[in-house]
């Protein structure tokens, strides 16, 4: 059974997830208008996987006795500057999700919670590997600059990339 506290943490986290669903959902649509391909599908799959980290909390916390509630979700952003700028923002708020999956793993600590600190403990390794991801992108992004013919194989290189599903762990 979750207690209140871990039941608002993590009720809030769902939130976070199920926004950062909706955030690179809105960076893919800006991307596939810009004829980012596979940019576009890079951050299509990343928003889906984003909806599997939300599931895997809604679904935990029913099991554990909780209520997980489904929550209303602001708009995102409609445009990007440029596609540094998509990237920037996709680390940014990753870093932010970090911050945030923390306080979970610390009001778990608080509460002597240890099954739900074991569970979050798969949320800490994923973000360690979505903040490293996001730095690299960003890297490279920033390496390219204005090039054209770089932006070019660097949209490629994604289109690749997301040809290999990614395993959520759902
Ligand atoms: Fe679910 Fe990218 O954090």
């Amino acid at each position: 059974m979750v207690s209140n506290k871990v039941e608002k943490a993590l009720n809030e986290q769902i939130k976070i997830e199920a926004e950062s669903s909706q955030f690179y959902l809105a960076m893919a649509s800006w991307a596939e208008t810009k004829g980012l391909n596979g940019t576009a599908l890079f951050l299509y799959q990343h928003a889906d996987e984003e909806r599997m980290h939300m599931l895997k909390l809604v679904k935990f916390v029913n099991e554990r006795g909780g209520h997980a509630i489904i929550p209303a979700l602001d708009q995102p952003p409609v445009e990007f500057e440029n596609i540094q700028n998509v990237f920037q923002n996709l680390l940014d708020h990753e870093v932010f999700v970090t911050t945030s999956i923390n306080k979970v793993v610390d009001i778990c600590l608080g509460e002597k919670d240890y099954p739900t600190h074991n569970f979050m403990q798969w949320y800490v390794a994923e973000q360690i590997e979505e903040e490293a991801l996001a730095r690299t992108m960003m890297d490279k992004i920033n390496m390219i600059g204005t090039d054209k013919g770089g932006l070019y194989l660097f949209d490629r290189d994604l289109e690749n990339l997301s040809a290999t599903p990614i395993d959520a762990g759902v």
